[in-house]
């Protein structure tokens, strides 16, 4: 059997509430969130059993850890599928970005296996045995702009209307140097305890949107950045400048470290990419994309 190629993108939240704590542990939100045409690459080999991982990056572990091989094991367990395969994962995006990649490529690898195994999961267990692998996971079992409800498990389509002032629109992901890990961010929001948005609130502030005829710029909020800004200085220095010299529309993506800027269509991204090094140095991830 030949082996295949799935894409595995990038996301970015273009709004963002966390609305309050849960009792598993979790979070409750609301977010609509929109996939990229930039991201991984994750190729699946047939073998004839066992699930094995390798990957371009050496900062990326290929053990039991990454959810690639978490994937593997609950598609296997779901199906009873006995075949095996070797993953090879060319890496993109960044790690601790805010970027979904680790989730994005736990989806890729169902995907995968999907083809591999010939569909034997029907779409609905496939949804299940994504959002059991970790919270970011289902919104990528679709390739467009979705809004994400609970602790992200639930993701339903935005009305056509809302989705064509979202597609296609042109982004600048930026990444300083240093990750903000997920867990961190969410222990600050709870030791700090003002930045919940009621989820009443959230869903009016969203529902005012997808109801008015705006731009996606309309849209942005997050309301992990004050817990991520008070600590790392350096995102909201930047962010602030690149508003204050380009008016340009700009946002952390979910817990960070990644920011994102919303680009008009004839924008010429120089200014923001020569500011952008500057401030986070010559190190510091730039990378252009379009939301799909
Ligand atoms: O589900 P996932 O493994 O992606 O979540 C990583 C961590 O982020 C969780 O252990 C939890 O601390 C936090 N989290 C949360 N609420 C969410 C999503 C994630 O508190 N909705």
């Amino acid at each position: 059997m030949n082996p295949v190629t799935v894409s595995s993108p990038a996301k970015v939240n273009l709004f963002l509430a966390v609305t309050g704590r849960r009792v598993d542990g979790y979070h409750d939100l609301v977010s609509v969130v929109a996939p990229l045409d930039f991201g991984d690459e994750l190729r699946a080999q047939p073998a004839p059993e066992g699930f094995t991982l390798d990957c371009d990056r050496p900062e990326v572990p290929v053990d039991e850890s990454n959810l690639v091989l978490k994937a593997a094991r609950a598609y296997a367990a779901a199906t009873g599928w006995r075949g095996g395969a070797h993953f090879s994962l060319t890496k993109r995006i960044p790690l601790g970005a805010g970027l979904g990649g680790g989730s994005s490529n736990a989806v890729a690898a169902l995907r995968a296996l999907q083809q591999l195994a010939g569909g034997l999961l029907p779409a609905a267990k496939l949804a299940e045995v994504a959002a059991g692998l970790g919270s970011d996971c289902a919104l990528f079992l679709g390739n467009t702009p979705v809004v994400m409800r609970g602790r992200g498990e639930r993701v339903d389509a935005l009305p056509e209307a809302a989705m064509r002032r979202l597609r296609g629109r042109r982004v600048l992901l930026f990444k300083p140097g240093f990750a903000i890990s997920t867990p961190w961010a969410y222990g600050r929001m709870i030791a700090r305890g003002t930045d919940y948005l009621p989820a009443a609130e959230a869903e009016a502030r969203l529902a005012a949107w997808m109801d008015g005829t705006g731009p996606a710029e309309d849209l942005l909020l997050n309301n992990m950045e004050a817990a991520a800004f008070e600590k790392f200085v350096a995102l909201p220095l930047l962010l602030a400048k690149l508003r204050a010299e380009t008016g340009v529309a700009v946002r952390m993506s979910g817990s960070g470290s990644a920011c994102f800027a919303l680009l008009g269509e004839d924008q010429v991204t120089a200014p923001l990419v020569a500011r952008i090094h500057e401030c986070w140095g010559p190190g510091a991830f730039v990378q252009e994309a379009r939301l799909l």
